[in-house]
């Protein structure tokens, strides 16, 4: 905290109002508006882009820098050099496991990976053509049916065994949600493999022969969960946080992210990279869609690009390029045609004076596709394995919250609409 001040002057009031503004560790200062409210004034900022909801300690991002740091430690070492199971021990318990830390914990969610038997049976009710978000939505929201034994969000134990159900049972969900889609049968987890092994087993083996997965692929998956993983206080995040300061169960607060996470703004932006890419269709056509992008009255956006928070590199697009050489390039994909379209669109968009002065670059889901692309993973499922990655974040920041003291959150608004009025009768109307 600081002993800063800042002093706000209003017309019509005599006294100016004195504001405390807080330092974080890094970053902008905040000032402390709460007591607006009791001079009878409100903040205003749809959208909340100058607003800190909270305080954290999971995630920095210095937006014109590039920079994302997990627990201080950089997202580009900790894809180097990390994988997804560390990262979620780190993003829950703020440090980074010893070796026996970690194979205590990499145990104790091959613990949780299996589902209760009776959820097979909400696959059902789903159609097959069924977007495999919807099903999630739904799926992730009936594990609160299913596990009255850890809702107790007052006790650590409770909340402890949520996040491990939860982190372990996503790719389980997400596996199901696509075998269901190609009428396949479900695939149980085998605990001898990988996190990321075991999900490309459970999207792609099948009971009638021995699952082969390859290395390449499995360390390409690991790593695009391990850049999923967190990012501060995103819309899905924000939601997640939203629903449970009312005291929500950890699994209904999850599925509330997966309903936010699947906006095409937000991380259904990967999904619709693909498909603008697709659209696109050769290098000759770039021009036109960016003409498109900057028509202010064309709706297109070019997906992928830009970012509310980044206004340089998003630090995970870069990593996520060098990925989508490494493994085009393993998988002897020579000369991938959306790749090359992706590349002469980011070097196109990078020189063009609109992107540059409105500071718009390739984000996180603009190269994400194309190596989810490459491993087999169907367009429609690209959200969801967003939502897999993301999950250790959403609850790292519900546990931060509910974990120390919190109030239910509760906007306020700037009301335009009818003052006060009488009712009308209808034979009067
Ligand atoms: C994710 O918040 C997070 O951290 C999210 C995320 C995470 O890990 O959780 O990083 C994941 O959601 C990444 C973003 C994925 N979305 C997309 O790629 C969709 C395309 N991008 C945009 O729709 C947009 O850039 C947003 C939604 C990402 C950011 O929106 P903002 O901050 O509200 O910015 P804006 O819409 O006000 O845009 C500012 C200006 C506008 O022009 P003006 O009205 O000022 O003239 O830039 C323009 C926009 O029209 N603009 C674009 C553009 N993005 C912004 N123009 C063309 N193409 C684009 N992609």
């Amino acid at each position: 905290m600081s002993d800063k001040k800042a002093t706000l002057k209003i017309d019509g009031m005599d006294a100016a109002i004195e504001l405390p503004i807080y330092s974080g560790t890094l970053g902008p200062d905040v000032v402390d508006v709460g007591s607006l409210t009791g001079k009878g004034m409100f903040t205003y900022d749809p959208g909340f882009v100058s607003t800190a909801a909270c305080e954290s300690q999971i995630t920095y991002i210095d937006g014109g820098q590039g920079v994302l740091l997990h627990r201080g430690y950089p997202i580009d070492q900790l894809a180097e050099q990390s994988d997804y199971l560390e990262t979620c021990f780190l993003l829950l318990y703020g440090e980074l496991p010893t070796r026996a830390e970690k194979e205590e914990f990499v145990r104790t969610v091959h613990n949780h990976t299996m589902v209760h038997e009776q959820i097979r049976t909400f696959f059902n009710g789903f159609r097959r053509d069924a977007h495999p978000m919807a099903i999630m939505c739904g799926v992730v929201g009936a594990l609160s049916a299913f596990y009255h034994d850890s809702l107790e969000i007052s006790e650590e134990r409770d909340r402890q065994v949520a996040a491990f159900r939860l982190i372990a049972k996503m790719p389980t969900l997400a596996a199901m949600s696509y075998k269901f889609s190609i009428g396949q049968p479900f695939m149980y987890p085998d605990n001898t493999l990988s996190y990321a092994e075991n999900f490309l087993h459970m999207m792609f083996g099948n009971p009638c022969e021995p699952s082969t997965i390859s290395p390449v692929l499995a360390k390409a998956m690991d790593r695009i969960f391990l850049l999923h993983a967190d990012h501060e206080q995103n819309a899905s995040t924000s939601t997640v946080r939203l629903a449970g300061s009312s005291g929500a169960n950890p699994f209904a607060c999850i599925a509330a992210g997966i309903a936010a996470l699947w906006g095409p703004s937000h991380g259904g932006a990967n999904e619709a990279v693909l498909k603008m890419l697709e659209e696109i269709g050769d290098v000759s056509r770039i021009d036109e869609f960016v003409a498109r992008a900057k028509d202010k009255d064309d709706p297109f956006r070019l997906m992928g690009f830009g970012h509310r928070v980044y206004k340089n590199f998003d630090p995970r697009a870069k990593v996520m390029k060098e990925a989508a050489d490494d493994v085009l390039a393993e998988l002897g994909i020579e000369n991938d045609p959306l790749l090359a379209i992706a590349k002469r669109l980011e070097e196109i968009a990078l020189h063009d004076e609109y992107f540059i002065e409105k500071k718009l670059y390739p984000n996180v889901d603009f190269y994400s596709g194309i190596i989810l692309k490459a491993i087999g993973i169907p367009t429609s499922m690209f959200t969801v394995i967003f939502a897999v990655g993301r999950t250790v974040g959403w609850i790292a920041h519900w546990h931060e919250m509910i974990s120390g003291s919190y109030r239910i959150g509760r906007p306020r608004q700037l009301y335009t609409g009818h003052q006060q009025r009488d009712y009308v009768p209808l034979d009067k109307r």
